[in-house]
C-alpha cells in the first residue's frame, strides 16, 4: 500500500499531499534517529521515502485541536508549488500527533552560509541570485497562487538550499498549523522572529498589518546576505557600527565606499544594490515599502537605476500613519532615479498638513 500510494505522488504531483501513517513516519526515520535541527514548532528529522528520495520530517508539538483543520490546510499548502518554494510531499495526522513532509534540502539553510566563520562557497553573484529566487518564492507566495499567503516568519533559517544551491522558501502557512513556540514572537495577529520582523506587528501605531510585514522581513534578510553578518551585532568595534544598516546608510549618504574585505568593482556594485534594496524594504511604513515583484525587479536590474531611500529608521511616532492598500503598486519611478526625491517629501508634508 505504502509503494502504491508512494508512486502514485510520484507521478501525480499537482495532487494533495500524501497521507501517512504515524508507523509510516517512524519507519521513514528510522525511528527518528537523524535529528536535522529544532524550530519553534518542534523537531525536523530526516527520512528515505521507498523511492530512494531524501524528505525532511517536521514533527509538530502541541497541535491544534481540530485535524480536519490541520488536513484542510495541508491540502491548500500542498497545492503549491514553484521553484522557490520548498515542496510539500506529505503529512500525518494521528490523534495529536501531527507531521509534515518535506523534501529534504541537501545544502541545509541560509543561515549556516552567512553567518559562519568558515569560508563560503557562495559569492557575491551568487548571494544576489539567490536572493533574487526568495524574492520570487515570496512574490509567488503573495501573489501567484489563487490565494494570497503571508509567511511572516522571512528569516534565513527558513530558507533552504537545494543541491544547485536554489533557494526554496519554507514553513510559509505554518503558523495556522500549529500554536506559537519559542521562538516566536507570540501576537494575537502573527507570529515573526527577533530581528526580522516588521514594526507594524509589534507597535499598533504603524500601520495595518500586510504582505508588506513580509516585505520587511525580506529587507532585514537582504542585508544580512549582503554584509554577511548580523544586523544587530553587540560585539562590534565601534558603538556605531552595532545596528549595521543605521551604520551602512550613513555612510552611503556620505559617500562613502564602503570596502567589505577583498571585494572587487562588481562585486561592490552588486553589494552596494542588494543593500539599497533593502533599505526600501525596510522602511518604517509599511506603505512606503516596495511589493515583492517591484523588489524582485530592483534586485534583478542595476545599482545606477536605484535611489536612495530616505533612512529608514525614524521613530514610529515621527510618520503620518496611511492606510495600507495591498493592491496599489506607488509608481515604478518611486524607487528609481528618474523620481524626484522631493516628490516624496511633498507628499509625506501633505499628509501631515492635511492630519
Ligand atoms: N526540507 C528540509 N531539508 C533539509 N533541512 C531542513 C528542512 N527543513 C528544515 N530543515 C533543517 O531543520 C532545522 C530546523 O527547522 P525548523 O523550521 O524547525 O526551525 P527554524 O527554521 O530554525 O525556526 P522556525 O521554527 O521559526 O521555522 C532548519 O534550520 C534546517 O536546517
Ligand atoms: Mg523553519
Amino acid at each position: 500500500m505504502y509503494d502504491v500510494i508512494e508512486e502514485f505522488l510520484q507521478t501525480n504531483k499537482d495532487l494533495m499531499p500524501v497521507r501517512y501513517s504515524y508507523s509510516d513516519i517512524r519507519k521513514m526515520t528510522k525511528g527518528f534517529k537523524d535529528k536535522l535541527g529544532e524550530g519553534g514548532y518542534g523537531s525536523v528529522y530526516k527520512g528515505k521515502l521507498r523511492s530512494g528520495r531524501f524528505v525532511a520530517i517536521k514533527m509538530l508539538e502541541k497541535s491544534k485541536a481540530n485535524g480536519q483543520d490541520f488536513v484542510d490546510e495541508v491540502s491548500t499548502i500542498g497545492r503549491i508549488h514553484h521553484v522557490n518554494v520548498v515542496q510539500l510531499v506529505g503529512f500525518c495526522v494521528k490523534g495529536s500527533k501531527r507531521a509534515l513532509v518535506y523534501r529534504f534540502m541537501p545544502n541545509g539553510s541560509l543561515d549556516k552560509y552567512l553567518f559562519s566563520q568558515e569560508v563560503s562557497p557562495l559569492d557575491c553573484k551568487r548571494m544576489c541570485e539567490i536572493s533574487c529566487g526568495v524574492a520570487r518564492g515570496i512574490e509567488y507566495l503573495h501573489r501567484g497562487c489563487n490565494m494570497q499567503i503571508l509567511h511572516f516568519d522571512i528569516k534565513p533559517h527558513n530558507i533552504l538550499l537545494d543541491e544547485n544551491f536554489i533557494p526554496k522558501v519554507s514553513d510559509f502557512g505554518l503558523a495556522r498549523l500549529s500554536p506559537l513556540g519559542n521562538s516566536i514572537v507570540s501576537l494575537t495577529v502573527a507570529r515573526g522572529t527577533m530581528g526580522y520582523i516588521a514594526p507594524e506587528l509589534v507597535y499598533k501605531n504603524i500601520g495595518a498589518v500586510s504582505n508588506k510585514a513580509d516585505v520587511y522581513s525580506f529587507g532585514m534578510l537582504l542585508m544580512e546576505m549582503a554584509s554577511r553578518r548580523k544586523n544587530l551585532n553587540a560585539g562590534a568595534d565601534h558603538t556605531s557600527q552595532i545596528y549595521f544598516p543605521s551604520w551602512i546608510y550613513d555612510q552611503f549618504k556620505e559617500g562613502n565606499e564602503v570596502e567589505m574585505g577583498d571585494a572587487t568593482k562588481d562585486e561592490s556594485k552588486i553589494r552596494k544594490k542588494m543593500i539599497i534594496v533593502a533599505f526600501w524594504c525596510i522602511q518604517m511604513n509599511p506603505n512606503d515599502r516596495p511589493t515583492m515583484s517591484r523588489v524582485k525587479k530592483m534586485l534583478e536590474g542595476d545599482v545606477d537605476s536605484l535611489q536612495m531611500p530616505p533612512k529608514p529608521f525614524v521613530c514610529p511616532q515621527e510618520k503620518p500613519i496611511q492606510p495600507v492598500n495591498d493592491e496599489v503598486e506607488k509608481s515604478d519611478s518611486r524607487y528609481s532615479t528618474m523620481a524626484s526625491y522631493h516628490e516624496d517629501s511633498e507628499e509625506i508634508s501633505q499628509i501631515i498638513q492635511s492630519s
